[in-house]
């Protein structure tokens, strides 16, 4: 894909004040992944490059990114779920959220030890999400290579939560 493709694919992600609570601003990714050569080219652009042999997507939104991801450079994808989802679970991390706490979980018979694993999500903000999924990653025996997303909220400083991972951004706000 050109620049210029990635520039107007980012430029359909809407932004919606005061979401899902007064003072947020909300980056609304559905009019990008509904764009056809806009999905083929942040796609693309995530995974480029990297070296990976499966791809990790996180709850919700990170699912739809990380299949696109998986199916583009031939790997399969993984689920990080919620916690309450899964019939069997290999593992799970809790982490701190900016109010209260949050869960995800690894799917059991999913991922294999010494397996290099791309995790995919669309938005870092405060870093408590990509971090725990890196955590629940290693815990498993496995690699994370890099983490892919496609836009960064640079102000919370998201990255030191994630120290260690190659971080790809395609936005950064
Ligand atoms: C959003 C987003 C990331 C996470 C980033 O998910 O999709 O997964 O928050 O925030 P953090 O860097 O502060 O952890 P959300 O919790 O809204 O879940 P959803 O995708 O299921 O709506």
């Amino acid at each position: 894909e050109t620049d210029a493709e990635l520039v107007r694919s980012v430029d359909l992600i809407r932004e919606v004040p005061d979401f899902p609570e007064p003072g947020v601003l909300f980056r609304d990714i559905g009019p990008m992944l509904s764009d056809s050569t806009a999905l083929r080219a942040i796609t693309a652009a995530l995974g480029r490059d990297l070296e990976f042999d499966v791809v990790a997507g996180v709850e919700a939104r990170g699912f739809l990114l990380g299949a696109a991801v998986a199916q583009h450079f031939g790997t399969g994808v993984i689920g990080l779920r919620k916690p309450g989802k899964l019939p069997a679970v290999a593992d799970s991390i809790s982490y701190e959220l900016e109010y209260g706490h949050a869960t995800l979980e690894l799917p059991a018979d999913t991922l294999a030890a010494g397996q290099r694993v791309l995790v995919v999500d669309d938005v870092l903000a405060t870093g408590g999400t990509l971090g725990a999924a890196c955590h629940l990653i290693a815990q498993a025996g496995a690699e994370v290579t890099a983490a892919a997303v496609v836009m960064e909220l640079t102000g919370l400083r998201g990255r030191d939560n994630v120290s260690g991972t190659e971080i790809r951004t395609l936005l950064k706000a």
